[in-house]
């Protein structure tokens, strides 16, 4: 088994871990505190499944790097591989008891997504990709939609929790979208979001002010699915960048002139 593949099943393993201590905790009243604003928030559930996670990872592969929401760089690594993990992704989802979040695992091999595990424990689905072998929902492959207009798609977004200030920005792009498709979902899991776009359920997503964490895993599990995902210009994706654009390929330049640049 190449050093790639072992590590996406490991993944699987803690996910699914993480997952029913997820699960565990839902529906129950939850304390939040704020982080960045007083819409972005943590909750001592988000930290217990980066605890398992991360000492898990740190037992199994001392010598990779571990990047995490909630701490950061949490091991520092040297050989070339590095863990991007989201333990909670869909945190305001499980404040209110909305049944739609993820916990997600990004491996990258010199800094490119090689692998990804997304499992979201309420629908106990779990999605996996690693480069090359296309990208699998609960161990059947899954292929992007075959939509081919605007006109006919379904899209999906997010707010980042900046949005307060930038809210003009983020209604221009709504108004364009609600006015060219056949609708438009705000499911709050980006995660998930990416994963809907890979099994053919949306096609089309963006969103600005993703961080790493949000995107590591899901952005492999659209391209090993079909899909293709750039900036708002429709140059090379960069997950530091905050301006993702994921779709069924189909769509992608209609999407990009019509509800990015509203031409
Ligand atoms: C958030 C979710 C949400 C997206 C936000 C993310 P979190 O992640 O993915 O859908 O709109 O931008 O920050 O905070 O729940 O891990
Ligand atoms: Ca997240
Ligand atoms: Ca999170």
């Amino acid at each position: 088994m190449s050093e790639i593949a072992c590590r996406v099943q490991f993944a699987r393993e803690i996910a699914v871990n993480a997952g029913k201590l997820l699960k565990g905790e839902f529906g129950k009243s939850i304390l939040y505190e704020r982080k960045t604003s007083v819409i972005d928030l943590v909750t001592q559930v988000d930290r217990m499944s980066e605890r398992y996670l991360v000492d898990r990872i740190e037992a199994a592969f001392p010598s990779d790097m571990v990047v995490t929401e909630e701490s950061g760089v949490v091991q520092s690594g040297g050989n070339g591989f590095s863990w991007v993990v989201d333990p909670l992704d869909g945190t305001t989802n499980f404040v209110h008891s909305f049944p739609h979040f993820a916990v997600s695992i990004g491996i990258l091999s010199g800094g490119t997504p090689a692998g990804a595990v997304i499992y979201a424990p309420i629908a106990n689905e779990l999605f996996h990709a690693e480069t090359g072998c296309g990208a699998f929902l609960n161990n059947q492959r899954i292929h992007v939609s075959q939509t081919s207009a605007l006109s006919e798609a379904l899209l999906a977004t997010g707010f980042p929790y900046n949005r307060r200030a930038i809210i003009d920005e983020l209604l221009i792009y709504i108004r364009r979208a609600v006015l060219s498709a056949h609708g438009i979902r705000r499911c709050g899991s980006a995660a998930l979001d990416l994963c809907s776009v890979a099994a053919g359920r949306v096609d089309g997503f963006w969103e600005q002010g993703l961080k790493p964490w949000d995107l590591a895993a899901g952005v492999l599990i659209v391209t090993e699915s079909g899909g293709t995902i750039t900036d708002f210009d429709g140059g090379n994706h960069d997950m530091n960048a905050g301006r993702t654009v994921a779709s069924n390929k189909l769509i992608h330049g209609e999407l990009l002139r019509t509800v990015l640049r509203g031409e």
